[in-house]
């Protein structure tokens, strides 16, 4: 289990003075801090096809970037090279802890929990980030500096890494195990490894418009929606036919905006959307499919967890109508569950406790047997 430990400031304070609004670098954030996964662990997980990896490293003065999956790090040498692995909390469940701290921020926000091993030189070069980043400081050491908003060149370091220009730096630290640095987006910043060392990057994200605007497109086209006609019946003689006149620029851009402001359309795009997982899900369902009598029976005795990477998110407005969305889909379930079903997108692991009221709860054991055996939810021992 991960706590924060915030001593200089309170979680209202750190939202209301750094987030989103200035790096600051949070000393032994996590007491007595364990790595959750070792560096040979990260690098047998960096041989697997579905995982996302990367080698970065120096050759001569050229950076040089690989993507996995590596079965040979040998080559490397000992120092000036760093291995990164995407989207670890959807593959080391004890890694996947190490977000639970910063749930303060809501779910929709996060990206993932990203790790790097890197030997004493090694990092990925000055660049900026389009996110919010807590980088957590596992075991080894590490620099980290800092700069400020402006304009900053950037450059491509190698076709796969975006550097920028050397910055003038306002933090410059070193790092030691559970220190925590956290950087919002712009600001630009460089982690070179003192001695052989890994660091967690809890990441959050937003969408830019054009990606929600691309987003949207493939929901309306999927779901066979907003397939209507402007019509212009009524329309009076145009004098000017180069012209595209005040009433008929409303006439296009309310074709958009008709939609944007129906609430119940756009939260199923919203849902469908922001519940899309952005690295693959480590789906293992059931050889055997679980039974309604299977799912109530292993209730009352394990702990249900939901599957790591897994975004499954409600809206206030709508979930009392029986909606949800899970992985990308848009699920109806029947009112009276939603309570539990809000349980169930609010947290990680759910006790037998937690659970007892639902248990003989016909809609909720259907809700739940669907979900267990695609794989979303899984029961372990408690
Ligand atoms: C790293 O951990 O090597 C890179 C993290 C970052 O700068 O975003
Ligand atoms: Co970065």
């Amino acid at each position: 289990m991960y706590t924060l430990n915030l001593t200089e400031f309170s979680q209202a304070e750190f939202l209301a003075n750094y987030w989103q609004k200035k790096p600051v670098v949070i000393r032994q954030g996590f007491l007595n801090f364990q790595d959750p996964i070792c560096a040979d662990e990260i690098a047998g997980l960096a041989g697997e096809e579905q995982v996302e990896s990367r080698l970065v490293y120096k050759k001569g003065e050229q950076w040089q970037a690989e993507f996995g999956p590596f079965d040979d790090f040998v080559r490397l040498g000992d120092k000036d090279w760093s291995l990164i692995v995407q989207a670890l909390d959807h593959w080391s469940e004890d890694a996947a802890k190490m977000i639970e701290p910063f749930r303060f921020i809501p779910h929709w926000r996060l990206d993932d929990l990203m790790v790097s091993f890197a030997t004493p030189g090694g990092g990925v070069g000055p660049h900026i980030d389009l996110y919010d980043v807590f980088i957590c400081q596992g075991s080894g050491r590490r620099r980290w500096k800092v700069g400020d908003l402006g304009e900053h060149r950037e450059f491509a370091a190698h076709e796969a890494l975006l550097h920028v220009d050397p910055f003038e730096p306002m933090i410059d630290v070193e790092l030691l195990p559970g220190d925590i640095l956290y950087i919002p987006p712009g600001f630009p910043h460089e982690g070179v490894t003192i001695e052989n060392s890994l660091s967690f990057s809890v990441g959050f994200r937003t969408n830019s418009t054009s990606h929600l605007f691309s987003g949207l497109a493939d929901h309306l086209i999927d779901s066979e929606q907003g397939l209507e006609l402007i019509s212009d019946a009524g329309r009076t003689a145009s004098e000017h036919t180069g012209s595209i006149d005040s009433s008929d620029y409303v006439l296009i851009k309310n074709q958009l905006q008709h939609f944007l402001d129906d609430d119940e359309k756009f939260r199923q795009f919203a849902g469908c959307f922001l519940t899309q997982a952005k690295h693959e899900l480590d789906l293992l369902s059931a050889e055997i499919p679980f039974s309604f009598e299977d799912v109530n029976f292993a209730m009352q005795e394990n702990s249900l967890h939901k599957l790591g990477g897994l975004r499954a998110f409600y809206f206030t407005e709508s979930v009392g109508q029986g909606l949800c969305y899970i992985d990308g889909v848009e699920v109806n379930f029947a009112p009276d569950i939603a309570p539990v079903v809000q349980m169930l997108c609010d947290n990680v692991e759910l006790s037998p406790e937690q659970l007892a009221p639902w248990q003989d709860n016909a809609e909720f054991l259907a809700f739940l047997t669907e979900h267990i055996n695609t794989g979303y939810w899984y029961f372990s021992q408690t």
